[in-house]
């Protein structure tokens, strides 16, 4: 198997969806229409979109057909039952709550543990979990390990919980703390994962203490297979039962299918405190919908299961891993400085190491972000200034780094589009300096970088 280094995908094409190449006059136009901002672009105007790998994945033959099964009854729907059995394959908690996506699981758990005085863990919310815990009044703490604060010390598992911390706080503040939540992959700290041995070692640490723990699993599948190729003693089992046995050192979880449910949309709740399953489906049913559909179509449901059973497969995850990686190591090759180790889902470049010139208030990742797609039609997110440099009372500083995420969708991109964007990265290295700042000319109160209007420096 490993005879070959080549990075083959794991399947072939069976429907094309055309993408449109554009001219970089065009693009230059279509840049002046959207503010300078990667949001305001027509999707049609894009050549490789790498904003995002929620929702974006392909969907396999066996998803498709599996779709055409779904079953729209409003109660009891067979559909329902594939789902909740799809998922209990791998999570067996007791109660499984479907959700529309995500933040909805997460908008419905914290808003029965949550609220004014208690204090939530995380190794690192991701914007959405930390989001819907403050707006109960609770507080969201990241207690990821020091290694996975610095974008260029190399761990193997830089998602790690920092233990004694938690402990810490768990001594100090433990009346306030409803629950202990660990990501995996830890996206907002560059899609990196969690350990076994660390996920054991919280378990200890909650059941010391009496706390339930929660797992954000959008990327399960993804760390599994980092806890299968890098942990000692992990190489010869399973990837089944791996995330089994991650599953086992849990009381529940959220989730979003829109990233290793390999669909488009969808996610659910889950645990096995009845009484809190109860809370949670009376507030399901407010915004949701019913319990066994919550807020999903049938055939949403039935493209999760089957999703569910693609995911794991090894073939798949080793070709995931390795063709992030391979973007990764090709950027560093070019010169342009990346946070290493490269995550599952996603590359993310070091703009303010790449553009010094640019000082962070004139936004060197918006700069190397707009310049991607302005070369190559390339679009990927700036997560540095723009997006949490401007604070609540008004005031404006640099972030704690100037990064453009790569994201990477699901089975989308070959390999040659990967060369693609490589050899637009490259170039675009050895001009780095001729890049300008851009100002800001128009902004909303808060999360700006999704409508600002930039204009460039010159
Ligand atoms: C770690 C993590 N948690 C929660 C979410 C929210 O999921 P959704 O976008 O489906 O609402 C995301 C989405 O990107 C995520 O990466």
């Amino acid at each position: 198997m490993d005879r070959w280094q080549t990075i083959i995908e794991p399947f072939r094409i069976h429907a094309v969806e055309p993408i449109r190449l554009t001219t970089e006059a065009e693009r230059e136009r279509a840049l002046a229409v959207a503010g300078y901002n990667l949001f305001n672009i027509h999707a049609d105007d894009v050549l490789i979109d790498l904003l995002t790998d929620s929702g974006t994945g392909a969907m396999s033959r066996d998803q498709w057909a599996a779709i055409q099964r779904g079953d729209e009854s409003y109660a009891g729907s067979p559909s329902w039952f594939a789902f909740r059995d799809a998922v209990q394959e791998l999570f067996p908690f007791t109660h499984i709550i479907p959700t529309h996506q995500g933040r909805a699981a997460e908008k419905i758990l914290y808003s029965v543990v949550g609220g004014p005085g208690k204090v939530i863990p995380n190794n690192t919310h991701f914007d959405t979990t930390r989001a819907n815990v403050e707006f109960t009044g609770a507080e969201a703490v990241d207690l990821v390990i020091p290694e996975g604060r610095e974008p260029a010390t190399i761990h193997p598992f830089k998602g790690n919980v920092d233990i004694a911390a938690l402990e810490r706080l768990l001594t100090e503040r433990g009346a306030d703390v409803p629950i202990v939540v660990v990501t995996i992959t830890n996206n907002s700290g560059g899609g990196q994962p969690v350990s076994l041995a660390n996920l054991h070692a919280v378990r200890e640490v909650c059941d010391r203490f009496g706390k339930p723990l929660f797992l954000d699993a959008c990327r399960f599948a993804e760390n599994a297979w980092f806890i299968k190729t890098r942990e000692p003693g992990q190489a010869d089992r399973s990837v089944k039962e791996i995330v089994r046995e991650v599953a086992s050192l849990a009381d529940g979880m959220t989730m979003s299918a829109k990233k290793d449910g390999l669909a488009n949309i969808g996610g659910w709740l889950a645990c096995n405190d009845d009484a809190l399953a109860e809370q949670c489906r009376n507030l399901l049913i407010l915004t949701e919908g019913f319990p066994t559909y919550g807020g999903l179509a049938g055939r949403d449901l039935e493209a999760i299961a089957q999703g569910l059973a693609e995911v794991i497969d090894e073939d798949y995850l080793r070709y995931r891993i390795r063709s992030t990686a391979y973007l990764g190591d090709a950027l560093l090759a070019a010169g342009i400085p990346c946070v290493q180790p490269f995550g599952g889902h996603a590359v993310y470049l070091d703009a303010r190491a790449l553009l010094p010139h640019i000082p962070p208030l004139e936004y060197p990742g918006q700069a190397l972000a707009v310049e991607l797609y302005r070369a190559g039609g390339i679009r990927g997110c700036e997560i540095g200034t723009v997006m949490f440099g401007r604070h609540p009372d008004g005031s404006e500083a640099p972030a704690a780094m100037d990064l453009v995420r790569l994201a990477i969708p699901r089975r989308t991109y070959t390999q040659s589009h990967v060369d693609y964007v490589i050899e637009v990265a490259r170039d675009l290295a050895t001009r780095s300096q001729d890049l300008r700042g851009y100002r800001i000319v128009k902004e909303p109160a808060a999360l700006r970088h999704f409508t600002a209007r930039f204009d460039p420096l010159r």
